[in-house]
């Protein structure tokens, strides 16, 4: 009996559990057989290695050739078991050093020709990798995403011939090179081409500058998607490890394109008919939703009333803890999910709810019946709802655009320094003021008793939920760093309650 092991890697969530590739050649009748909880996609693995190892000139050897994937009550899914199978089973046959593979961590889906085709996930299995102290077989296609663990040694190659050629020492591969993100052409979306608007842009001034979720509502055409569209612009880029962080999800995904590690924060607009699944995560394979597609960044809901129901109070949970918990039949899987939410919507369905003469027959009633599509806990967990009305056209015409991106995302970014900053003092590990919980929230923004009074009288007053006082208590901490003050005031304050929403039919 001939066996061999080698290393592959699964995932669950964001971590990378070790796989054992084990092989076994023994005599019996010929036969090829996978075990270890292959889902469909890994079982017809055996297909694409018996036929890449043909075009090869290789037959399969004569033998009971037994596959395990060890741990075996770990759901293997995907298909970058298809490398570690063919190289398991060349290793076996005695045609690669099996003391050379041991040494790399293996991934890749092999194409009937024996070419090794792209596949998800290769950043935090490069990750994984050097935390082990092993190299990098990968495909060709994901080597420059590889390439950012610095440090690893990577072997990317484009066909198993070429991989061998490599381990025999006849053809080299070159080490790949990460590659550099093209920046985003500069002014294609600027803050400036806004205008008018002053109210709802220094909303999401605030909301960018704290990381608070916003409401825009307005008629049709009044600039709701516009101005969310530009929100990115004003957003500080990431750190070097919150890129890291995100990429490690956009590899999973398979959504890192050409292996570009982007700095720019995430924005996504998934389209109001996307199901349960698509948003949050999970599905037929385990994969990362648009929520944490969002992480660290921005998940715009545009038409948020034309959202299925279910997927919109599916986003309560991520949106409280900053995670998305996905229930599989034998496990649960969870992966980041820190997004600011920005929703747009109209105030009814015509639209013109705010103005007599536009408005349908039905109203106000259409604005009630629109508006309650919207559960309570969602409205109770948006913490600035902006009225966003319809621009005048004399405004329009002669309307001053204002600012740049850049003016705008200096004063977010120093804003977001100050929180950064006392954070880092508390020794939390909350970013922004919107994360900022219990004892955290009371040590960051003390409020003096004017202000404590104000915001209890208002409580009582507008009947706001525990949530809502605090989610008022954060947004004047966020408006006191936009002022450079080191205390909340009653300014402060005021401008914070301002874009609470009281009552459910005041539009
Ligand atoms: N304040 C503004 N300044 C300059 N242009 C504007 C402004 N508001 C709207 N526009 C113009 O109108 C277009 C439509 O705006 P936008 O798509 O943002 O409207 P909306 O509020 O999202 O409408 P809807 O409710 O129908 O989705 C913009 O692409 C832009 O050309
Ligand atoms: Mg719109």
């Amino acid at each position: 009996m001939t066996s061999f092991r080698l290393q592959t890697v699964a995932f669950a969530g964001v971590e990378t559990l070790a796989i054992d590739v084990q092989i076994a050649l023994t005599s019996g009748l010929p036969n090829f057989v996978l075990v270890g909880l292959p889902d469909k996609a890994v079982g017809e693995s055996r297909e694409r290695v018996r036929a890449a190892l043909s075009t090869m000139g290789l037959a399969m050897p004569s033998k009971r050739i037994v596959v395990n994937l060890a741990p075996a009550d770990v759901q293997k899914e995907g298909s970058h078991y298809d490398l570690p199978i063919a190289l398991a089973v060349l290793a076996a046959m005695g045609l690669i050093p099996a003391d050379i593979l041991q040494r790399y961590v293996t991934l890749g889906e092999l194409a009937l020709d024996g070419r090794i085709s792209g596949v998800n996930g290769t950043l935090p299995t490069a990750m994984h990798a050097l935390e082990k102290n092993m190299g990098l077989i990968c495909p060709a296609a994901n080597g420059p995403e590889a390439a950012w663990v610095d440090g690893l040694d990577i072997l990317a190659a484009d066909s198993l011939t070429a991989l061998l050629n490599h381990i025999k020492g006849t053809q080299l591969l070159p080490r790949p090179n990460p590659p550099i993100a093209a920046p985003a052409p500069e002014g294609a979306r600027d803050w400036r081409d806004i205008k008018g608007q002053a109210v709802a842009k220094r909303a999401m001034e605030i909301a960018a500058a704290g990381g608070h979720n916003i409401l825009l509502i307005g008629p049709p055409g009044s600039g709701k998607s516009m101005l969310s569209s530009r929100l990115p612009g004003i957003l500080p880029p990431l750190s070097p490890r919150e890129a890291l962080e995100v990429s490690v999800i956009h590899s999973l995904a398979g959504q890192l394109r050409n292996g570009a590690i982007k700095s720019e924060r995430p924005y996504r607009d998934p389209h109001h008919s996307a199901s349960l699944a698509a948003l949050i995560g999970g599905g037929l394979r385990a994969m990362p939703g648009e929520i944490s597609l969002a992480h660290r960044g921005v998940l715009f809901l545009d038409e948020l009333p034309e959202f299925q129901r279910g997927a919109l109070e599916a986003l309560r949970q991520p949106i409280e803890s900053g995670q998305a918990l996905i229930a599989r039949a034998n496990a649960h899987i969870t992966y980041p999910a820190q997004f600011q939410l920005v929703a747009a919507m109209n105030p009814c369905r015509c639209g013109y709810l705010d103005d007599p003469a536009q408005a349908c027959s039905k109203a106000p009633r259409c604005g009630q019946d629109y508006q309650s599509k919207i559960s309570g806990p969602i409205f109770d967990r948006i913490d600035l709802h902006v009225d966003v009305p319809a621009m005048p056209a004399h405004e329009l015409a002669q309307g001053q655009g204002g600012e740049d991106s850049a003016t705008v995302r200096a004063r977010v970014t120093a804003a977001r320094e100050l929180a950064q900053g006392r954070f880092t003092a508390l020794n939390a590990a909350a970013t922004c003021n919107a994360h900022a919980d219990g004892k955290i929230l009371e040590a960051i923004a003390p409020l003096n008793t004017e202000c404590q009074a104000m915001l209890n009288d208002a409580a009582e007053r507008f009947k706001l939920s525990a949530r809502g006082y605090h989610r008022i208590w954060r947004v004047a901490r966020t408006i006191a760093d936009l002022a450079h003050a080191a205390d909340i005031e009653k300014t402060h304050l005021a401008e914070a309650l301002g874009y609470r929403r009281v009552a459910v039919t005041g539009y």
